[in-house]
């Protein structure tokens, strides 16, 4: 008797069928490209193309089920490519059900709809492997939207979107979720209203859709972390962008600051500097980066992660500080005994964004910067020291180049070469390696934490603190490469529709 309540404590929720562990699948896939895309295609060449897509998904899936996966990812534009315009897609498009007003499994019945190849096979391909699936397709929808009461509508009459599908693992399509911020995406559109989208799954409890540019955006993605979603699910087609947005590094780094699991599923090009993906748990990350030089083909990555409980009011929350160690600093404590920020410091342009930086020494010790009234402070002791430059940078403020969006950055970076202008390029390699303590004081409670080393390798922070009055904190010791970044990076949403104020 007592054996039986423990087991049934151990092995479900409250709600009664969620196990405490599930086994997460994402594939990062080198997708087969139409050579021409912007040359319009029929139908029938169409499906001719992703039909080649699709049976690398179809085999990917037969080993994701061999190993146990209950839910399997599939990257943004993994079956049709990118670089379309408008009309050239046409022959891609599927005309996708919203599953909140139809019940539908395509696999088992395929002549419920019209056109709807791509959906059958996945459909199938989740059936037949009994696994949930997640794959980004482009969907077609006619005006007016019957959810969208402005009933708006594209000056060509029709809603073209790029579109996140899943399917249980009967087959039946369970979530279509719309991406809401386009990156240079001549042949989709915006939907009218930001689409929050989730889905429930026996196996893990609930999960929430975004795509690639969304993990940057408040909508849907904190949204979906505000309403308690702990399981995101992120097919992506990033361009690495060193040395604050790789792919891994702001994964990681969005996993740690939401307190959320990521599974994150990117396409591999080595032409468009794509690859990186991987299943990140607040606790954990199983990754996959390529190097320069490794062959260009896919990779299927497979973990058993913990089910994360919903938590509504997460992000809301400020954690109380712990009691530790570190002789941390508060504002006015670090400004009396670190150097003046304005003597040393410098202006160079990182990620397009003009940082305030101050080098640190050779020696050591106490460092302060700020990028107007944001203040960045780093303790910092060397364990391993090659000849390179690294440089302390503050940024607050909006930024505009390829996209808007307002930022508060505290970072640690290895400078490219020994001159102190090219602190804030992109370096993959370093060999120095430090114990540090890296604090900011943010006007926002959306601070994303990362610490990458030689080679594209993450190292979880060892210690991360976040205080009622903006202060974040991340310590770190025992680095296992050279030093690449370490990194705050804070998302002042609430000023992204501000004008900028010089
Ligand atoms: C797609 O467009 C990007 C820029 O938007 C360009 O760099 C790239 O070469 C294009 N890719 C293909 C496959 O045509
Ligand atoms: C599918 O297309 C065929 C041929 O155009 C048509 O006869 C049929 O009614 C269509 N079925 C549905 C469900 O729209
Ligand atoms: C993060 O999530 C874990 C697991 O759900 C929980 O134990 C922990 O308290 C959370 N931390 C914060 C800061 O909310």
């Amino acid at each position: 008797m007592l054996f039986l309540v423990f087991f049934v404590g151990l092995f479900s929720s409250p709600t009664g069928t969620v196990a405490d562990s599930y086994v997460a699948g994402v594939f990062e896939h080198r997708v087969i490209l139409n050579p021409d895309p912007r040359v319009p295609v029929t139908r029938y060449e169409a499906l001719q193309h992703m039909t080649k897509n699709l049976d690398v998904y179809e085999e990917q899936a037969a080993l994701a089920a061999q190993q146990g996966v209950d839910i399997l990812v599939f990257p943004e534009d993994g079956i049709h490519g990118f670089n379309f315009t408008r009309s050239s897609i046409s022959g891609y498009l599927e005309t996708i059900p919203d599953p909140q007003r139809e019940t539908w499994n395509p696999c088992t019945e395929p002549g419920r709809h019209n056109n709807t190849e791509v959906l059958q096979r996945l459909s199938c391909i989740a059936r037949r492997n009994k696994l949930y699936v997640v794959a980004n397709m482009p969907d077609l929808q006619p005006c007016p939207l019957p959810s969208d009461p402005s009933s708006s509508c594209p000056p060509d009459g029709r809603w073209q979107f790029n579109t996140n599908v899943v399917f249980s693992s009967e087959g039946q399509l369970v979530a279509r979720y719309h991406k809401q911020n386009l990156y240079f995406e001549d042949s989709f559109d915006t939907p009218p209203q930001p689409e929050i989208i989730t889905f429930d799954t026996p196996f893990g409890g609930k999960f929430g859709l975004m795509i690639c540019f969304d993990i940057l955006f408040r909508d849907p993605t904190v949204t979906l972390v505000e309403r308690g979603v702990r399981q995101l699910i992120f097919p992506t087609a990033w361009m690495n962008a060193l040395p604050l947005l790789d792919s891994i590094q702001f994964q990681r780094a969005f996993s740690l600051g939401a307190n959320v699991t990521l599974l994150a599923a990117n396409t591999r090009n080595d032409r468009l500097i794509m690859t990186g993906s991987g299943i990140f748990t607040p606790f954990s990350a199983t990754y996959h980066h390529a190097q320069e030089g490794d062959s260009e083909e896919g990779k299927l990555l497979v973990a058993r992660v913990p089910v994360l409980e919903e938590m509504p009011g997460l992000a809301a929350e400020v954690q109380s500080p712990s009691v530790m160690a570190t002789d941390h600093c508060t504002k006015e404590s670090c400004s009396d005994r670190s150097p003046d920020p304005t003597s040393s410091s410098f202006i160079s342009y990182m990620m397009h964004d003009p940082f305030t930086f101050v080098l640190l020494n050779k020696m050591g010790g106490n460092l302060k910067v700020c990028s107007g009234t944001f203040c960045c402070v780093l303790q910092y002791k060397w364990t391993a020291q090659g000849k390179e430059l690294y440089a302390l940078g503050a940024f607050s403020g909006l930024h505009t180049v390829n996209g808007r969006y307002s930022l508060q950055v505290c970072a640690v970076v290895r400078c490219a070469n020994e001159d102190a202008s090219s602190c804030g390029q992109e370096v993959a390699e370093a060999e120095s390696k430090m114990d540090f303590v890296l604090e900011g004081w943010f006007d926002t409670k959306y601070v994303y934490p990362s610490v990458l080393v030689s080679r594209m390798v993450l190292e979880q922070p060892e210690y991360l603190e976040k205080t009622e009055d903006g202060r974040v904190l991340m310590k770190h010791a025992n680095m296992g490469g050279g030093l690449i970044t370490a990194c705050l990076y804070g998302r002042t949403y609430q000023l992204d529709n501000e004008r900028t104020v010089l």
